[in-house]
């Protein structure tokens, strides 16, 4: 059987992820004969173009009973924590946009450039997809951790995207830039502004997105005790988070080392200085845009790099359709 042949389901559809899923597909020249659009009850019967053909969006629970061989979620946590267990107990694989199921030891967490070979054992019929800051940090990463070992501290700072929150952040910053007194989604402006907090905050000041990035990093790279930590933060630009990383390496890593180990790593495109990655060139594609490499003046142990991913695509729909075609291979 091809993907083309499978049953397949988009849980989400009318969503921001749902709808990059769709194109990612189309692109892949992946045209599903049987394939079942879900969303809420409030875009039941919404029609959605692909493929020359109409779907119409059905609520989800009209999913109850059916059987589908592949299923992608991109609903929310909620939704997955209910319907994924009970798409995968009919017989899907599930592949979960969702943080729902990243933390569970029975899930893989996967990106397929990074450890495909997690997908060898998927216990409850659900693979989980990292978060979409995640996705492009670990591609960037594992080629230097291949090439060097190891490092012993790494610190992330994240520009994040509106379009990361969803459709409500996009509409959030569009009034916003309209003059519209309208926060929406967000705790404060996002326009002319920008926001060091993505989720709920623990105990210990971490706020949830810092947490989900140095957590899912650990578990894709497969190293428990990975030491890094994370600042979030919300930025006025629609598509593509970036990431400021400095890597803290045993022993000496030069620049031009590391950009050597950079240069023909899968899903990344590096930036040699001059030049420099940014979120507008990033929007649209799915490589991983890797520059302004540098050792730390005195200190070559110290590695810093900028990275700009689209997160819609990288972050989320291109991960999920990577992850799909990895399944088929396996399934069918
Ligand atoms: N945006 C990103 O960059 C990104 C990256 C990685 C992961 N993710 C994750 O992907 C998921 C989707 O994110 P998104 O950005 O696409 O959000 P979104 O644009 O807000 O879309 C949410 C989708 O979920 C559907 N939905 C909401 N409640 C539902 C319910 N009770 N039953 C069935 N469907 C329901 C919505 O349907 P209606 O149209 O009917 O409301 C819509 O299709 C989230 O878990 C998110 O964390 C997002």
């Amino acid at each position: 059987m091809t993907i083309n042949e499978a049953n397949i389901a988009i849980v989400g559809a009318t969503g921001l992820v749902g709808g990059k899923t769709l194109e990612v597909l189309a692109e892949r020249g992946h045209y599903p004969e049987k394939l079942s659009l879900f969303a809420s009850e409030r875009s039941a019967g919404k029609r959605i173009a692909f493929n020359s053909r109409e779907f119409i969006v059905e609520p989800l629970s009209s999913a109850e009973g059916k059987r589908f061989d592949i299923a992608i979620f991109a609903a929310g946590s909620a939704v997955s924590r209910e319907w994924a267990p009970r798409f995968a107990k009919a017989g899907a694989v599930v592949i979960d946009k969702s943080s729902a199921w990243r933390d569970d030891p029975e899930c893989p967490l996967v990106v397929p450039q990074v450890n495909e070979a997690a997908l060898d054992s998927i216990p409850k019929g659900i693979v989980a997809s990292p978060n979409c800051s995640t996705s492009g940090l670990v591609i960037a990463l594992k080629p230097l951790f291949d090439s060097f070992g190891k490092p012993r501290f790494i610190f992330v700072a994240t520009y994040q995207s509106v379009s990361g929150a969803g459709r409500g952040g996009n509409e959030a910053l569009s009034r916003q830039r309209a003059g519209e007194d309208f926060c929406g989604i967000f705790p404060r402006p996002i326009h002319d502004n920008l926001i060091p907090v993505i989720g709920k905050i623990d105990g210990d000041g971490f706020n949830e997105e810092e947490t989900k990035l140095c957590s899912e990093t650990r578990k894709i790279l497969g190293m428990s005790d990975l030491q890094l930590t994370a600042t979030a933060v919300r930025v006025p630009v629609m598509v593509s988070h970036s990431e400021a990383v400095t890597i803290v390496f045993e022993d000496e890593v030069t620049a031009e080392k590391a950009e050597r180990a950079l240069e023909s790593a899968p899903g990344l495109r590096l930036y040699r200085l001059p030049d420099f990655p940014t979120p507008l060139e990033a929007a649209g594609i799915d490589d991983v845009l890797v520059g302004r490499i540098r050792n730390t003046r005195g200190d070559a142990r110290i590695l810093s790099m900028f990275i700009s991913f689209d997160n819609l695509r990288r972050g989320a729909a291109t991960n999920a359709v990577d992850l799909m075609e990895c399944i088929a291979r396996r399934l069918f």
